[in-house]
């Protein structure tokens, strides 16, 4: 019996794999590594010691998705796959839908055919939308501001759909809030392409030397410094919380949605500020306008994963800071193999 983990070469999926090595999961990698590299699963085998399958494979790909399905004894999946830039959906939105919500119908429809009703599926915060109040429950009101948003909030609607129509299903569906920081032994990180569109890894590259200063944008929200406010949580307890999802839906029917976050606000200029403290670096900024879209603040209230799964995030902010600048420091390229060059 083995656990499939689709987008498993990716920033959260590669932590996550390793967890599930460690708690003793045997594992199957699908991923097209459109958005990652198969280094990261190599970093994962060296971390953890142990082998296991790896599919390359895009989940629009019905036949090959059958086949992972016949050829393998899937328990349950972890449903990681899927584009998570939020400009580049307003961009090319037709490339989301298709990527994310063919993708999952694909995985869905195998899933059903080969009687697997068990998923842990990867949601986002972005499905409440600018406006939550906080700390945000998952009971309130959810929409989306764009178009990954809106591939998240149908997907979570196509899953409760599923559950509705055969109550075998065991779902659940999980809200990241941000998620930064890398695994500890800093082999295995966050490795976007070009320019980082997100706070944490922008700072990593400004601190390396990569940009010079960075971009904070507004420091007219009305938060205690003007900046805005995010749940950061580290990408390990984002990951232990999928275990914790996982024993959920092995151990039962029913479908539900958790807030995986911490439920601290910490404003960009915390972040920057605990950053510089950790690593004893200098952080250059520059305040420009407000970036379309932000929202002043988002914080969730965990209370529901910890009442219901039994997770809560134990990795406070410098744990968060000290492991993404690890990973930068002994990565300065990410995962990609610079050539050597003979001289
Ligand atoms: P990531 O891009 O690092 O990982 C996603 C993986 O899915 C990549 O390895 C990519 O190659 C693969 N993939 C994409 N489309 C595929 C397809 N059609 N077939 C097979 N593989 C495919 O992203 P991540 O940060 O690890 O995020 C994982 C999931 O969590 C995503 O669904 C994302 O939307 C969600 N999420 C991420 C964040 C965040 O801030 N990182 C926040 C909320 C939700
Ligand atoms: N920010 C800057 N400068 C930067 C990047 C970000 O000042 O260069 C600020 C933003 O304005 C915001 C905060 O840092 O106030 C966090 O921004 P991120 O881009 O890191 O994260 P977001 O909260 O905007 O969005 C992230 C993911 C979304 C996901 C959301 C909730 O990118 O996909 O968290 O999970 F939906």
């Amino acid at each position: 019996m083995s656990i499939l983990v689709t987008g498993g070469a990716g920033y959260i999926g590669s932590h996550t794999c390793v967890e599930l090595l460690n708690a003793g999961y045997d594992i199957i990698v699908l991923d097209n590594f459109s958005n990652s590299n198969p280094e990261s699963l190599q970093r994962v085998r060296q971390i953890t010691n142990k082998s296991f399958k790896i599919y390359d494979v895009d989940l629009l790909e019905r036949e090959k998705v059958e086949m992972v399905f016949e050829e393998n004894h899937v328990e349950a999946v972890l449903h990681f796959a899927g584009l998570k830039a939020v400009g580049e959906s307003v961009s090319i939105p037709i490339d989301y839908y298709q990527n994310n919500i063919t993708g999952t119908l694909v995985l869905l429809e195998m899933m059903a055919r080969h009687k697997v009703k068990k998923i842990v599926f990867s949601s986002s915060a972005t499905v409440y939308g600018a406006n939550a109040s906080v700390p945000i429950i998952e009971d309130s009101p959810l929409g989306a501001t764009n178009p990954y948003g809106s591939t998240k909030l149908i997907i979570e609607q196509l899953l409760n759909d599923v559950y509705l129509s055969d109550r075998s299903w065991g779902i659940v569906i999980l809200r990241y809030f941000n998620p930064i920081g890398a695994h500890i032994s800093g082999e295995i990180g966050e490795d976007p392409k070009g320019k980082p569109n997100n706070l944490m890894p922008y700072i990593t590259q400004v601190a390396a030397g990569k940009h010079p200063r960075l971009n904070i944008y507004g420091k007219d929200y009305p938060t205690h410094d003007g900046t805005g406010v995010r749940d950061y949580i580290h990408v390990v307890d984002l990951a232990t919380g999928h275990i914790k999802a996982l024993e959920k839906v092995l151990s039962g029917k029913g479908i539900g949605a958790y807030n995986l976050g911490t439920g601290t606000g910490i404003s960009v200029l915390d972040l920057v500020h605990a950053f510089e403290q950790v690593t004893g670096l200098n952080i250059q900024y520059q305040i420009l306008d407000r970036r379309p879209g932000d929202s002043a603040t988002c914080f969730a209230d965990p209370k529901k994963a910890r009442e219901e799964l039994g997770w809560e995030a134990i990795k406070g902010i410098e744990d968060m800071c000290r492991d993404a600048w690890r990973w930068q420091s002994k990565n300065p390229n990410g995962y990609k193999k610079v050539d050597i060059v003979s001289i």
